[in-house]
């Protein structure tokens, strides 16, 4: 096919702006081709751009109908023309440009293209692989525009929320030292020092708080972090965070950067949410919903150990869990749930009726309780066996809600409450100090080694490590952790405890963070943050479920690029200069 040269042709309006109050006007427009109808004597073309589409009109005997024949799906033309005024009978309602269309006389191709590898409408179900392959293509998309527009939108909202509260924002390397997130590092060779290896940043934690021991109080940044851990839905190994530290603040002081930032946020995507959030503790969260990223739209979890005394194994908790709405369940349904409990070591007692005739009266008290009616959902669990982990109530409590997330996800149909419309926000608060590592048999950092233990709770660094809290905090939407922060440890004497609690010998302590130790000899001021995923805002708030349908070019659940072959092997050539040999199972 012989193409046309873009020459001096200069575009003089988007496919989104034309309206009826330009008819008459000359106009050069560029996009591609979305979709031709040849309707013998006249074709009709669809030209495509970001901003929308344009109907184009050419009639046989104009000069450019016969180049018009030759247009295919995905062609880049120019086109110039006049704007008319479609018949009443011709208008398109679903475009808002449907009033108008441009009467071509000249037209340009520009580019061809091959047969994209699936159709552009929103409409077909294209798989995951094809999408990624072609991820060029599967952004043209009108799903995908939107979501990448959304993203950018949010990102500049941060910035001119932040901006105006006086937040600078400051760029940190990637090219660094571990920073423990509790996740694998991924590492970059260094060919000069053979043998030595930069690690990517996990987040900047380390140089957020060491910007604040240089007076830099108030920085936030847009950054990009690494973190080589199994994917899932809402985890891709670089992904971006919203990251903030100030100095002097209160817990609420950073509630108060962060409430009016995610409202603002909200309504860039359209939603209007109430402020403030909620707070909750997290050993409330844990009693009222068993985790510690608890859904609202669900209804919280009741303790019922009072009124059945009788079915509590050795003191641990025994909850009601209540679903609205899900009508009577069968028999083989029901088994199903407590089955799904039991495999997770609860006893599930599934069958009001039973319950009120062992326990007389007991039933009503629950249903009082709970707000439960005779439509909905209401089991009692308890524990089966004997009690186990450092802080047994949780496991219970866990287990019961992931039984009551369970039952509430599998019945949405008939209850709706997980409508992804309703934002339920919420902060989770005074997290444990440590979580105990089964594998390696010892304390880890809930949050990271550099949170605060809460006033109260020092002693029991040592002491009781399990009970110990932490200044920790969460911020919750739906169900999924958006953020996490922490007011920080600022003295030294404290952080050497914390790193000695964490089963640090001074020398480790000293060989990896002995430059944070350092500096917080020199003045370090009380100091404290968050980080948001921004990919799980704009996931969330685009009503997606996969944070890879908001990042341009994501990495398969496998960590692969798809598209560009990455990860790849490398020549020997390379490996050689820097100094690295392969033991490739
Ligand atoms: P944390 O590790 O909790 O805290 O991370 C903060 C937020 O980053 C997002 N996030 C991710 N998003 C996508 N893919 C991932 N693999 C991934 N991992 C984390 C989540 C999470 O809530 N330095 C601390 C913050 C602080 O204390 O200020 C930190 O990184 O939304």
């Amino acid at each position: 096919m012989q193409l046309d040269f873009l020459g001096e042709l200069k575009r003089t309006n988007t496919c989104g702006e034309l309206r009826p109050a330009d008819v008459g006007k000359r106009v050069l427009l560029m996009g591609w081709v979305h979709r031709r109808r040849d309707l013998g004597g006249v074709i009709f073309i669809h030209l495509r751009d970001r901003e929308g589409v344009t109907q184009l009109v050419f009639f046989e005997n104009s000069p450019g109908h016969a180049r018009a024949e030759e247009l295919r799906p995905e062609y880049v033309i120019a086109a110039s023309g006049t704007v008319a005024l479609r018949t009443p009978e011709t208008i398109n309602p679903t475009l808002p440009t449907g009033e108008v269309e441009v009467k071509v006389d000249e037209v340009w191709i520009l580019n061809e293209s091959k047969t994209p590898p699936f159709p552009m409408d929103e409409n077909t179900d294209v798989s995951e692989d094809a999408r990624l392959k072609f991820r060029y293509v599967d952004l043209r998309r009108p799903r995908m525009q939107r979501n990448v527009i959304l993203r950018s939108k949010i990102a500049f909202a941060v910035r001119e929320v932040l901006n105006a509260r006086g937040f600078l924002e400051i760029e940190t390397p990637f090219m660094t030292r571990s920073t423990p997130e509790g996740a694998r590092d991924y590492l970059v060779p260094s060919r000069v020092q053979q043998g030595h290896f930069y690690a990517l940043p996990q987040s900047p934690q380390i140089f957020k708080q060491l910007l604040m021991v240089s007076g830099f109080d108030k920085y936030f940044q847009i950054v990009r972090c690494f973190r080589d851990e199994d994917l899932r839905a809402d985890r891709q190994p670089e992904f971006t965070q919203i990251d903030l530290e100030m100095s002097f603040p209160q817990q609420e002081q950073i509630f108060d950067v962060i409430e009016p930032l995610m409202h603002r946020v909200c309504q860039v995507a359209g939603f209007e949410v109430a402020l403030p959030f909620p707070r909750i503790t997290y050993a409330e969260a844990m009693r009222q919903y068993g985790i510690d990223k608890p859904d609202r739209r669900i209804p919280p979890m009741t303790a019922v150990d009072d009124l059945l005394p009788d079915l509590v194994t050795r003191g641990l908790p025994l909850v009601a869990i209540h679903i609205p709405k899900t009508g009577a369940l069968t028999r083989s349904e029901r088994d199903a749930l407590k089955d799904f409990g039991k495999d997770r070591g609860l006893r599930v007692f599934d069958d009001p009726k039973r319950l009120g005739r062992d326990f007389p009266g007991v039933v009503e008290k629950i249903r009082e309780r709970t707000g439960a009616v005779e439509d909905d959902l209401l089991l009692i669990a308890g524990w089966a066996g004997e009690p186990s982990g450092h802080r047994p109530e949780e496991t219970v409590l866990q287990a019961a809600g992931q039984l009551r997330l369970h039952a509430a996800q599998k019945y949405n149909d008939r209850h709706g409450l997980l409508d992804p419309k309703r934002l339920e926000f919420l902060w989770v608060t005074d997290f444990p100090m440590f979580e105990w590592d089964a594998e390696d048999n010892r304390w880890m950092a809930a949050h990271h080694p550099f949170t605060s233990v809460h006033d109260e709770d020092l002693d029991k660094l040592v002491t009781n490590p399990a009970r110990c809290r932490s200044k920790a905090y969460d911020l919750v939407l739906n169900g999924t952790e958006l953020g996490s922060g922490s007011i920080r440890i600022h003295r030294k004497d404290v952080q050497s405890k914390v790193f000695s609690a964490l089963g640090f010998s001074e020398e480790e302590a000293q060989k990896r963070f002995g430059f944070l130790l350092e500096a917080l000899e020199f003045g370090a001021p009380p100091h404290g943050g968050i980080a948001l995923g921004l990919d799980r805002i704009v996931m969330i708030l685009a009503g997606e479920t996969s944070i890879r349908d908001v990042i341009p070019f994501p990495k398969t659940a496998r960590g692969t690029d798809l598209m560009c072959d990455a990860p790849s092997t490398v020549p020997d050539r390379l490996l050689r200069d820097l100094g690295i040999q392969l033991r490739v199972k």
